[in-house]
């Protein structure tokens, strides 16, 4: 069985010190009736700090990184290593959101080497894929997803494929209010699932946690979560209130 994981990704939100009061009324109302896997991505400035009060006051809750580059250190300015993120101790990084390869020209070659770099590190990728309005709308979703999947594990071990969260984002879903419907997104979720057993093999497909991201929310995370290939979530906006974010996760 898949143990449901719903991450909050803040995107270029909160400051440390709103991060820290964040993480502090979130811990006073923190219930977990799903038992699900939780995960934290702060900006990176924040993650020492949500880390240190995760770790002191043993709350039951990951934390991940929203980017980083795929070499280990070196004239990169801007830049974060995955060296960088294991030496804090970081759980999870999210690889190639829509937003990354936007706005910062990041292709499924660039996503496949920070998979890679990713694991050689002991970070846990959730590696984003989805389509825009256009291509849906041409009937080309499946197509241009999987395509995104085949070309972002170029080379990955099987062993470490197992342990891969992959987050289906319709670029159209994020932020937009617009929720893909729960079978549109199973669909696609199922695609992504059928599609790595043909890349290595159904136990490894089996194992392998697909999330829905784009709009979600209390009054839809219910009906995304009862279907069968949906693993959980990667929640945007709803993330950022605590109260959103504790609704969504006790779904
Ligand atoms: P949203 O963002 O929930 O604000 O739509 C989701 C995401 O981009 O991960």
């Amino acid at each position: 069985m898949r143990k449901p994981f719903i991450a909050g990704n803040w995107k270029m939100n909160l400051t440390h010190i709103e991060a820290t009061a964040f993480i502090q009324d979130f811990h006073y109302d923190f219930k977990n009736k799903n038992n699900c896997e939780i995960c934290i991505c702060p900006p990176f400035i924040a993650l020492r700090g949500i880390k240190n009060i995760i770790d002191a006051d043993k709350i039951n809750v990951k934390i991940g990184a929203q980017n980083m580059h795929w070499e280990k250190s070196g004239a990169f300015t801007g830049e974060i290593s995955p060296e960088m993120l294991k030496a804090l101790k970081i759980d999870y990084v999210i690889i190639g959101h829509s937003e990354r390869r936007q706005y910062f020209a990041e292709t499924n070659e660039t996503v496949n080497k920070k998979v890679r770099a990713a694991f050689a590190n002991d970070l846990l990728p959730i590696m984003c894929v989805g389509e825009d309005l256009k291509t849906r709308e041409a009937g080309n979703a499946e197509d241009f997803v999987l395509g995104q999947i085949t070309e972002c594990l170029e080379g990955l071990e099987e062993k470490l494929a197992a342990d891969l969260t992959v987050a289906y984002e319709p670029i159209w879903a994020i932020g937009t209010g617009r929720t893909a419907t729960s079978e549109d997104a199973n669909t696609m979720c199922s695609a992504i699932r059928k599609k790595i057993a043909g890349l290595y093999s159904f136990a490894t497909a089996e194992s392998v946690r697909i999330q829905y991201g784009g709009s979600v929310k209390p009054s839809n995370i219910t009906e995304l979560m009862s279907m069968p290939d949906i693993d959980g979530a990667l929640v945007g906006g709803a993330s950022i209130n605590v109260g959103d974010f504790l609704a969504i996760i006790n779904y």
